[in-house]
């Protein structure tokens, strides 16, 4: 297992940046998504990872090793990494096992240990009774065990995944979130996780890289940045709740802002002195009859054990949780508290482009 260096990492195609000056440490054995929309060049960093692509600047470092960059070029046979599509890119005319022994004929390891890497990887992979079975013969989750199996075997310094899930219905992508978990628990595998899908990206990793138009906007803990977003984007694009603009009115104890949002003076944290929105996630805001505060619900939906609801307030459409039902229209007073806020010049318009392309 190794580490992953991405070091003022660009790619241009035709003259258009795909990727623009990537800075990002991957540690050993650290299983870390890349988010975001379509076209942020999520795709791009992995190619260049793989030695698919060469770069256009920057350096690429694999445990240390330059593989990319600053005058040399490894190419994809010797980097020694696993790879994983959403195509499965399985050979059809190979049968599961064959398909999963590839990697080590390719590497001329002897027929017996061979052998016994591969039936060790079917069964850890769930696929010890389809071993004879041609890939035609598999539902798309056991195609995407082979392609899991075929990378284990070899024990790749790390496994770069491409939205593997993205072809399988829902119930089938949460019980291949277990496989990608089991699989990285047993191999302590570097792992590198494509998904333009949030909650995917957060269940499953131990960092997230939230990317847009080639940049690396924050790369943090899923619960930072749920709780701590950078920027409108991140702030829009991961988890639910809403992001609006605020104003300092003073300084309260213990480095806290008083910020005025929605015309409340609202007790904020902040990582900057002068910010300039904030999250309101629906936990940080309290349904009471006597909030002056005053909101319109608009929309009330059972998420079993409790309800969400949009409301409507000053131009503004907020998130909140409620135990009890709620009538459309009706008017609900919103207590906001423990907020996060955060600087952001582009602001507003940025926020409506950015969830408009998501
Ligand atoms: N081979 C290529 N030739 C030209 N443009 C490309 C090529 N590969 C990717 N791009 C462009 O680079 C940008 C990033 O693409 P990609 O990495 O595939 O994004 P993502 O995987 O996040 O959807 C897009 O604008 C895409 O059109
Ligand atoms: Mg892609």
């Amino acid at each position: 297992m190794a580490e992953l260096t991405f070091t003022d990492l660009s790619k241009t195609f035709g003259g258009t940046p795909a990727l623009d000056a990537i800075n990002a440490q991957i540690a050993s054995g650290e299983f870390v998504a890349l988010l975001g929309p379509s076209g942020c060049g999520k795709t791009t960093l992995l190619r260049l990872t793989a030695g698919f692509e060469h770069p256009s600047a920057g350096e690429i470092r694999i445990g240390g090793e330059t593989v990319a960059g600053a005058g040399r070029f490894v190419s994809p046979e010797d980097r020694e990494i696993g790879i994983v599509f959403q195509s499965y890119a399985l050979w059809p005319h190979k049968s599961v096992f064959d398909n999963v022994a590839y990697p080590l004929e390719v590497r001329r390891i002897p027929r017996a240990a061979r052998q016994a890497r591969v039936a060790e990887a079917l069964s850890l992979t769930g696929l010890g009774a389809f071993a004879d079975r041609m890939p035609s013969q598999l539902s798309g989750g056991q195609r995407q065990r082979v392609a899991l199996a075929r990378c284990l075997v070899f024990e790749p310094r790390a496994v770069l995944l491409d939205e593997p899930l993205a072809n399988l219905d829902l119930a089938l992508r949460a019980s291949m979130q277990d496989v990608f978990r089991m699989f990285h628990r047993r191999t302590g595998a570097t792992m590198l996780y494509v998904t333009h899908d949030q909650s995917e990206a957060l269940a499953l990793a131990d960092r997230v890289a939230v990317m847009k138009a080639g940049k690396i906007r924050q790369f943090a803990a899923p619960e930072i940045l749920y709780r701590e977003p950078a920027d409108c984007f991140v702030a829009g694009f991961v988890g639910d709740g809403a992001v609006v603009s605020a104003r300092i009115t003073g300084r309260a104890d213990h480095a806290g802002l008083m910020l005025n949002v929605l015309g409340q003076d609202v007790v904020s944290r902040s990582a900057d002195p002068e910010p300039s929105h904030v999250s309101i996630r629906p936990e940080s805001i309290t349904l009471a009859d006597d909030a002056p505060l005053r909101a319109r619900v608009t929309s009330c939906t059972y998420l079993g054990g409790r309800f969400r609801l949009e409301l409507d307030t000053a131009g503004e459409t907020l998130v909140a949780f409620s135990c009890q039902r709620a009538a459309i229209g009706e008017t609900v007073g919103v207590r906001l508290h423990d907020l996060w806020a955060f600087r952001d010049p582009e602001g507003d318009v940025v926020l409506q482009k950015a969830l408009a392309d998501a």
